[in-house]
């Protein structure tokens, strides 16, 4: 008995929707998955996180293993006992932040050795590596080991990236075992040539997990080259698995890799804003910084539930903004976060009931208006 299991509900057109069962709870896809880095998503309890409609969050490998440390949140009961959040938790691998974060890298067949971000000292990451520190964290969905060239790169350096990083995948999935209740995920790579994105795909299928990744994407191609991709990279990957789009995106990359397939997304993007002014809305990104909205007493979005909708105006979110107060970041990461949930929670619903053209639709219509 696997513990864990991946059931489509409905498609319409290559959108789907459906639900990933684990031991801690259901994951309703297509699902976006608030980052939670370094054991807290910034600015938020884990109880209003869940209260946004997330069911489940992601965690790094790479910054948790440097502070405070895989061994010492072992010790503590595992990251869901850690940080207060009781439902799934997927954990990043660390290739690719160690390789936009960490100093000094040096990159080999067995993996990569750095130099820490936070303090210096020298570390060492495997796919052995890595599946250890995701097993002592306690990871409901655990990514390969993978190593991500940035874009542009030339085809030969793409190439032997991509077949790295497969040989990675069949170690990582040596090393994960067998573990009832918990997923590992494959990651494609393959940067924008279609039949490397494919070659990669068959690697990975070969070799088999509970769920795939295409990764390598929203690393400076823009969103027309990456739905280029999207048109046909998902195509390779098993219709009866998960499918994860790592990293993405702003709320329209969302509903076009949605479009194209993908169940599952990523993206710092709603809580970083959140912290530097930037507001999601029905009608585009509002910037809350502005003096327009100082002496204006609407919300930020009549159409929204959360707290900061229901309780305060913007001219409050603009002066708490201004005065640093720390509120602020509390209240917009809310917004942000509940704009992002209700955005999947609508795409799920127009799948379910075969209207996704007619939402998308309506979805850039409100957008074009611009009244913000
Ligand atoms: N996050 C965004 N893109 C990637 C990727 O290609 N690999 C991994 N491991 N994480 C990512
Ligand atoms: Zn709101």
């Amino acid at each position: 008995m696997s513990q864990t299991s991946f059931t489509l509900h409905a498609t319409d057109g290559a959108a789907r929707t459906g639900v990933i069962a684990t031991p801690r709870g259901e994951i309703r896809t297509p699902a976006f998955m608030p980052v939670g880095t370094a054991a807290t998503v910034k600015a938020m309890l884990p109880e209003s996180v869940r209260a946004t409609g997330a069911d489940i969050l992601l965690g790094n490998t790479y910054h948790l293993m440097l502070r405070p440390g895989a061994e010492r949140i072992d010790r503590l009961g595992g990251l869901h006992r850690f940080m207060n959040w009781d439902r799934p938790i997927l954990t990043d691998s660390g290739g690719f932040q160690v390789m936009s974060l960490a100093g000094l890298r040096k990159l080999t067949e067995q993996g990569v050795t750095f130099r820490s971000h936070v303090d210096g000292s020298k570390h060492m990451l495997s796919p052995e590596r890595s599946m250890e520190i995701q097993r002592l964290l306690g990871s409901d969905i655990v990514m390969a080991f993978d190593e991500c060239p940035a874009l542009p790169a030339d085809r030969a350096r793409i190439e032997s990236s991509m077949r790295l990083s497969m040989r990675w995948a069949q170690r990582s999935r040596d090393a994960f075992g067998d573990r009832p209740g918990h997923m590992l995920f494959g990651i494609q790579q393959g940067g924008l040539e279609p039949d490397l994105r494919e070659e990669s795909a068959k690697a990975l299928t070969g070799i088999g997990f509970d769920g795939y990744a295409v990764g390598g994407l929203a690393v400076g191609e823009g969103q027309e080259a990456m739905f280029a991709c999207l048109d046909h990279a998902p195509g390779h990957l098993p219709v009866d698995k998960p499918r994860y789009l790592m990293g993405v995106g702003k709320p329209d990359d969302i509903v076009g890799a949605v479009k194209r397939g993908i169940d599952m997304m990523d993206c710092v993007l709603p809580s970083r804003s959140g912290r530097t002014g930037q507001v999601f809305t029905r009608q585009g990104v509002v910037n809350i910084k502005n003096a327009r909205h100082q002496d204006d007493p609407r919300p930020l979005d009549e159409a929204c539930s959360c707290p900061a909708c229901r309780g305060y105006s913007r001219a409050y979110l603009h002066h708490v903004f201004r005065a640093q107060e720390m509120i602020s970041g509390m209240l917009l990461t809310w917004h942000n976060l509940h704009y992002y949930q209700d955005l999947m929670q609508g795409m799920r619903d127009a799948i379910a009931e075969g209207r996704f053209a007619a939402w998308e639709a309506k979805f850039h219509a409100d957008r074009a208006q611009g009244d913000i």
